[in-house]
């Protein structure tokens, strides 16, 4: 996971990197002539000029590449974004879809716009990982006629501005800083994207007329510790092992206020390793994949008791059916401009697929479709946050909206390495790829 990042780009506060200050010591001696005292403010003058246009380098998960009010705003983006939100006559949905140039907002994003919702994207294209893979989603987005926004959600003016001109029903809410591990190299981009981020946005869902239904991705790391399986809803959520999984929990408890103080209709769906086509390269299946087919060693961790490490692996086309039944059973939110008007819904499910696997099995399907022994080191599992297992009783979303996940991990691994293949060898997106 580290590896796709360049600790030297990390920044201590995303989005606040700012140019070292000049360090102005300067004292005028006299007796100086007028002109060596003009030579030195001039001097002086230009110092300061060139420190204060230097542009640093962006941060590695905060990517505002272009200054705010450039990349949005405008009749002509205007026109963009009320084209990307119109719906089939049928729908009665308008979607916001945060983080729509990743993995599952790509993939959720597209799934909507199929069945005739009006659907708008919004991602700030980070650097966690490869934003060539990022842009790639984007223009398969591009293609079905939905208009992903570039900006960050913590940028309040421009969702106002968003809500101002569209009148969304439904916020899906899947950007974030993802990954366990990276939290130890990067712990601000965590509280950047899922903790302020995530307040401006509930913000400027609160402040909309009409409120939207909120569903948002939380994460099956808020079990963290717990070795009761498997995971409940009901379950303790307060022992996680990761920043990342205190950030999603906390996220929790930031979405119940919100819902509990101004009647916003709110869903959070805990969900469990997905993986597949378009997936996430900092995900073990996906640089896994890479290093088998390079000849590299992969690590496999093992638990310090020795035991293997075995993950709820959930494909993503049923992720996608999760994120859509939980959008379609959303009551409406009760408040308007900021105000409670009664109490409104609040939810979490478990999205996982209630099967485990050991990595060691996921290890052993891939060697088996790249036709490739892999070049392995067991190692015991290092304390950075990952957990030994997780395993989802699905139950209550297969109660509420009929989900019922029905691809096994050879399967759904078979699909992700076709794309892969595919994707790697052409360097580029095919026209028609048979992976969406
Ligand atoms: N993939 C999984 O296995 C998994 C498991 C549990 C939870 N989740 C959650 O599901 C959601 C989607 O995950 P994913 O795997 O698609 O990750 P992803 O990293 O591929 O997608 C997240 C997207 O959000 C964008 N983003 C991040 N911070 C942003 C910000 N401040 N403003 C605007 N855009 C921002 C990123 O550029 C990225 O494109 C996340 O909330 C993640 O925490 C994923």
């Amino acid at each position: 996971m580290a590896q796709q990042v360049n600790n030297e780009t990390t920044p201590s506060t995303p989005g606040k990197l700012k140019p070292d200050k000049p360090h102005h010591r300067f004292r005028i001696h006299p007796p100086h002539s007028r002109y060596t005292f003009i030579c030195i403010l001039l001097s002086a003058f230009l110092v300061f000029l060139l420190f204060s246009t230097f542009n640093p380098p962006p941060p590695s998960t905060t990517a505002p590449r272009r200054v705010l009010g450039d990349s949005w705003g405008g009749s002509h983006w205007e026109r963009l974004v009320s084209k990307s939100t119109r719906r089939n006559s049928a729908s009665n949905k308008i979607v916001l879809v945060t983080g729509s140039a990743g993995f599952v907002g790509s993939h959720v994003a597209l799934a909507l716009k199929r069945r005739g919702d009006g659907v708008l994207g919004i991602d700030n294209f980070n650097r966690y990982y490869d934003v060539n893979l990022k842009h790639a989603r984007q223009k398969l987005l591009e293609r079905a006629g939905i208009f992903v926004v570039e900006g960050d959600i913590n940028d309040g003016t421009l969702l106002k501005k968003l809500f101002d001109v569209v009148p969304f029903t439904h916020v899906m809410h899947l950007a974030a800083q993802a990954g366990v591990r990276y939290a130890m190299q990067n712990p601000n981009s965590y509280v950047h994207s899922n903790l302020a981020g995530f307040t401006v946005l509930l913000e400027a869902c609160k402040s909309a007329n009409p409120q939207p239904a909120i569903v948002w991705a939380s994460s099956s790391s808020v079990y963290g510790l717990n070795s009761k399986v498997p995971f409940s809803e009901k379950d303790r959520t307060d022992q996680p092992a990761s920043l990342y999984a205190a950030t999603k929990k906390a996220g929790e408890g930031i979405a119940h206020t919100y819902n509990h103080i101004y009647g916003l209709s709110i869903t959070a769906l805990r969900f469990f390793t997905v993986y597949g086509p378009w997936g996430r390269p900092d995900m073990a299946y996906f640089f896994f994949t890479k290093d088998i087919l390079k000849g590299k060693q992969i690590t496999v961790f093992e638990s310090p008791d020795g035991g293997s490490v075995a993950r709820d692996f959930t494909y993503i086309d049923d992720v996608v059916k999760g994120c859509l039944g939980a959008l379609d059973t959303a009551k409406k939110s009760t408040g308007s401009g900021g105000k409670k008007k009664g109490s409104a819904q609040f939810r979490v499910f478990n999205l996982g697929n209630t099967s485990p696997v050991p990595v060691s099995k996921l290890v052993a399907i891939l060697e088996k479709l790249l036709k490739v022994n892999a070049k392995k080191r067991v190692l015991p599992m290092p304390r950075n946050g990952d957990v030994k297992f997780t395993h989802a009783n699905i139950s209550l979303a297969q109660r509420e909206f009929g989900y019922k996940p029905t691809i096994d991990l050879e399967t759904g691994l078979r699909k992700f390495v076709k794309w892969y293949l595919e994707f790697y060898s052409s360097g580029s997106i095919k026209k028609g790829s048979s992976s969406w």
